[in-house]
């Protein structure tokens, strides 16, 4: 979702904006500006719809010289992205910008109408700028109107502003929303995240929630919540050290792709031990699986469907039963929670405000929550009790794949721990499933040489108006997680279904043009996901199976395209069919002409509701 940055420089800090505003694009926007104080003591902005070349050409044809400045990239959520919404918003003495929603916009702009406020954009941002403009309109100052306003604001938000006349100050606030302070040489930066930041410095200052911060050149005083002053640590962040770049692949997506074998093996050398082939986790893990008798599981998008995979890997290898639900539907469905029971939180960006929410939920009822993040100083991160990194590195395309395939690594390796402290799988068992994973990284390098015929499918697929994508037991999430993604970066529709539903419904829709993708390896459920395809291809549908060689020698002919994976054992299925079914919306979404990296109305990560 939207991005916000701000820097008090030495030079000239335009370029540095857009510099990282650039690093923020991931997230997703339609919109982008910036606005510096100028010599002359007044607020300048330029703003521009669509790509941040958009405003750099504004700012090539009115470029901006002042030392202290603000930059947004925006998705939109109240107003359409035209230039006129975008941010930053300015009055005559304040500058904002503003990432999240404010809840009780309409009201504050009524109050603010009352008193003589001319607002100009459809936002509900702009009404901040007003309400400190208001508040210092009547003698505050900036701080003291940033403090009231903040009173008054509700919803979710991280905001930067400027003021006019103040050439040294800029004022950030967070809550629900990340922000980070850059500790610079006698210069400061604010962003969204240290990815922001990560040109000008790896010193970075965490706010947690609720904090607002005065930033000078050399200093920083943070209040919390209260308004006392606090002391937050200045921490090492390592985004500048990792790779942010395409290397030499054309689109983020596709380096991510290819980058699974190197991130699942770095990620599961954190949770196997290699030598005794057997799961390793950390040691303060509080919750003692041989006494659990239920796991919640939430998470939004891709993560739930890791999460989904892991109900079977859950249920199957250390027979407990796994509640999953959608974090969306979960925050608000008021589930009655045994106190001491095990609550999971999947998101890679760990700001999800949906997934964020059901942690405090479950928080509240007591259960022990745990959490599979990315992003180990995100805000999910930091409120559970304990955390299980992934190691997939920054994700920068919109479309999730390595961090699905790392959540999914730390998650296998999590059931097989469960299944060695209940005793459900013997000794022999855990060693031999834990050399499975063990040779995953191989085994996804393997899948990956199939990109050259999925990407020959992927220019018939692309004709497509409808596709379903049908897998059973371990390959049902998969067949869901392939229908999202082409849906996310092609824009085809897509559906996934689990293969045994197909008579219930969706076999309706099958006909010549709608092409119907299975996620058959030759499992102990093949023949039966095997008829599936013969009531499919007995009424004209044609059909893309992937599968291994076994399933393809004995299911090829009703295929008209047959993907070959290699054969692995049905524990680790799902690391290795995700491959295909990311390539094969790739290719298609290629074909299609589409904005891969950032497909259109996507945000990266979801930090409003
Ligand atoms: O950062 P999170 O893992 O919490 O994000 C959850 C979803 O928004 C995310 O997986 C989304 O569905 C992806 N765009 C899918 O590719």
């Amino acid at each position: 979702m939207c991005g916000i940055v701000g820097i008090i420089g030495k030079e000239p800090v335009a370029a540095g904006l857009v510099d990282a505003l650039k690093r923020l694009e991931y997230r997703g926007y339609d919109s982008a500006g910036i606005a510096t104080l100028e010599s002359d003591g007044h607020l300048a902005r330029r703003r521009a719809e669509g790509k941040l070349r958009n405003l750099e050409t504004r700012l090539s044809e009115m470029p901006l010289q002042g030392t202290i400045g603000i930059g947004h990239t925006r998705w939109a959520t109240h107003g359409a992205p035209t230039e006129n919404n975008a941010h930053p918003h300015v009055t005559a003495s304040v500058g904002v910008v503003h990432n999240g929603i404010i809840e009780n916009f309409r009201e504050l702009k009524d109050e603010l109408k009352a008193a003589g406020a001319h607002f100009e954009t459809e936002t509900d941002s702009e009404v901040i700028a007003q309400l400190v403009a208001h508040l210092m309109s009547k003698g505050a100052n900036p701080q003291d109107a940033v403090a009231s306003a903040l009173e008054r604001l509700k919803g979710a938000f991280a905001l930067v502003f400027i003021f006019e006349g103040h050439d040294r100050l800029l004022i950030g606030a967070r809550r629900g929303s990340p922000l980070a302070v850059g500790h610079g040489d006698g210069e400061m930066f604010l962003g969204s995240d240290a990815i922001a930041l990560s040109p000008f410095t790896n010193r970075v200052t965490y706010l947690e929630d609720g904090d607002w911060v005065v930033v000078t050149p050399d200093t920083l005083t943070i209040h919390d919540a209260t308004g006392a002053e606090i002391e937050r640590p200045v921490q090492t962040s390592l985004a500048s050290a990792l790779m942010v770049d395409k290397g030499n692949h054309r689109h983020f997506m596709l380096k991510e792709i290819y980058e699974q074998p190197e991130v699942i093996g770095h990620t599961l050398a954190n949770y196997l031990d290699m030598s005794r082939q057997q799961p390793k986790m950390p040691e303060d893990l509080k919750f003692d699986f041989a006494n659990l008798d239920r796991i919640t599981i939430t998470a939004c998008g891709t993560a739930y469907y890791a999460g989904l995979v892991a109900k079977y890997w859950f249920e199957q290898y250390a027979r407990i039963p796994v509640d999953i639900d959608v974090a969306s539907e979960f925050r608000y469905r008021e589930t009655p929670l045994k106190a001491g029971g095990l609550a999971i939180f999947i998101s890679q960006s760990g700001e999800t405000a949906d997934t964020l929410a059901s942690l405090r939920y479950c928080t509240a009822e007591k259960q022990h929550t745990l959490s599979i993040v990315n992003v180990r100083e995100s805000t999910i991160a930091r409120e559970s009790e304990a955390i299980l990194p992934t190691s997939a590195g920054p994700e920068i395309g919109v479309a999730s794949t390595k961090a699905f395939t790392c959540q999914l690594a730390v998650l296998a390796a999590l059931a097989l721990e469960a299944a060695r402290v209940r005793g459900t799988l013997s000794t022999e068992e855990i060693n031999r499933l834990s050399r499975c994973l063990i040779e995953v990284p191989r085994q996804t390098s393997v899948a990956l040489h199939a990109e050259n015929a999925i990407e020959v499918i992927a220019k018939d697929l692309a004709k497509a108006s409808d596709v379903l994508y049908l897998g059973r037991g371990l390959s049902f999430p998969l067949a869901l997680e392939g229908a999202l993604k082409l849906k996310e970066i092609s824009y085809i529709h897509a559906e996934g279904y689990a293969a045994g539903e197909l008579k219930h419904g969706p076999i309706a829709l099958i006909d010549e043009q709608t092409p119907v993708v299975v996620v058959a390896p030759s499992d102990r459920l093949f023949e039966k996901t095997v008829s599936n395809m013969q009531e499919v291809a007995a009424r004209g549908g044609r059909i893309i199976l992937i599968t291994d060689g076994e399933g393809a020698d004995m299911a090829g002919d009703y295929a008209a395209e047959v993907v070959t994976m290699p054969k692995v054992d049905p524990f680790v299925q799902p690391l290795i069919y995700a491959i295909p079914v990311q390539l094969l919306a790739y290719h298609t979404a290629v074909v299609m002409g589409t904005d891969v990296d950032q497909p259109r109305n996507l945000a990266k990560s979801v930090t409003v509701e």
